[in-house]
């Protein structure tokens, strides 16, 4: 079979990234234009300020990712683009480029839904994974478990209610002292700390998520003392949030009959939760997550995701708007 070449485009957030991937798996290129030292001063992401940047980048992110990919436009067989969900002005940016690029070129388009990317992650890592599997997306925006029926078939079991983890954790951080983005601060404070805070159970049954009330009792601790130790609230934020993660998560998996889990998303790149995962494997289970560099936001990933949508002719026309509350599916 022909090698099928996609041009993936990310724009959802704060990260402009152009990638260039053969067969869905195979990363030839994969440029990532990060805006995080822009939004650090004001304790997160501007929207606004993310679309100017988006705008300003994406040509020549565009251009590095041909160069390094060592292919003319013409080699291109389609163009993926996230369309959702994330921020509209940001969406705009990237869906409105991967529209004059598919016209241009005459290349079909092909949407794709970024958090769907996010577990698109995984067929990179790892070439041998195929659905039918389980996987838990942790991310800035998302905490999802998906039962990942097919390439392009989903089906939610499990959602956060109300934070999500990766936002859970930048709060943290911030209120603490540690800055933005939290979660690699966390992740590396964590490791001097050991998980000795009691804290108050706050999930909830089912396989859904609350992180709200974690949050705001490892914020008030801090207020109330604020000479805790920051190394020890790190690590124990970081063992109750794993906890209730591998305890869904388990429960998920019994309830579909796999043992092939992966994990995606930004968070998915925390060392304590990758390893208390990895430890499952002790107990039977396949472990599947994207390398580091993939687990945040990547074009890479949406270029994998758009290879399945385009074998399955699911493409879109020019009409293709951003629509930043997309669900899967
Ligand atoms: O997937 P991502 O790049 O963007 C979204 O789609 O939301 O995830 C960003 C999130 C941020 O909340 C960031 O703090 C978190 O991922 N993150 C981490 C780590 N690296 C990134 N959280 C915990 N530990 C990490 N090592
Ligand atoms: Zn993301």
């Amino acid at each position: 079979m022909k090698d099928i070449i996609t041009l993936g485009i990310e724009s959802s957030c704060d990260e402009t990234s152009v990638a260039v991937v053969k067969n869905g798996r195979e990363v030839l290129s994969n440029i990532i234009n990060s805006q995080i030292k822009i939004h650090e001063k004001f304790g997160g992401v501007v929207p606004e300020i993310a679309s100017r940047n988006h705008v300003e980048a994406i040509s020549s992110v565009t251009k590095q990712a041909m160069l390094d990919a060592k292919i003319e436009y013409e080699d291109i067989d389609n163009i993926a683009c996230t369309y959702g969900p994330g921020l509209v002005g940001a969406l705009l940016v990237g869906v409105s480029y991967a529209k004059g690029l598919s016209y241009a070129l005459n290349k079909p388009l092909t949407p794709v839904n970024h958090i769907e990317g996010h577990i698109a992650a995984n067929y990179i890592t790892h070439k041998d994974l195929e659905p039918p599997f389980l996987c838990l997306v942790i991310s800035g925006g998302h905490t999802h478990l998906v039962h990942i029926k097919d390439y392009y078939n989903f089906e939610i079991l499990g959602k956060t209610r109300d934070d999500a983890i990766g936002e859970a954790f930048d709060k943290v951080a911030r209120v603490i002292g540690l800055g933005y983005p939290g979660g690699p601060k966390i992740d590396k404070l964590a490791k001097e700390g050991s998980e000795n805070i009691e804290l108050p159970k706050t999930h909830i049954d089912g396989l859904d998520f609350s992180f709200s009330g974690i949050k705001t009792a490892i914020i008030n601790l801090h207020h109330k003392n604020p000479d805790i130790n920051k190394a020890d609230l790190c690590a124990s934020f970081e063992k109750y949030v794993t906890d209730v993660l591998l305890d869904n998560t388990l429960r998920a998996a019994e309830q579909i009959k796999t043992n092939k889990i992966a994990l995606a998303g930004g968070v998915s790149a925390n060392s304590y939760i990758r390893q208390k995962f990895i430890d499952l494997e002790k107990q039977g289970y396949k472990i599947y997550y994207p390398e580091p560099v993939l687990c945040t936001d990547n074009a890479a990933m949406i270029a994998a995701s758009g290879y399945y949508r385009y074998l399955a002719n699911d493409t879109a026309d020019l009409t293709l708007n951003a629509i930043p509350n997309l669900k899967i599916n």
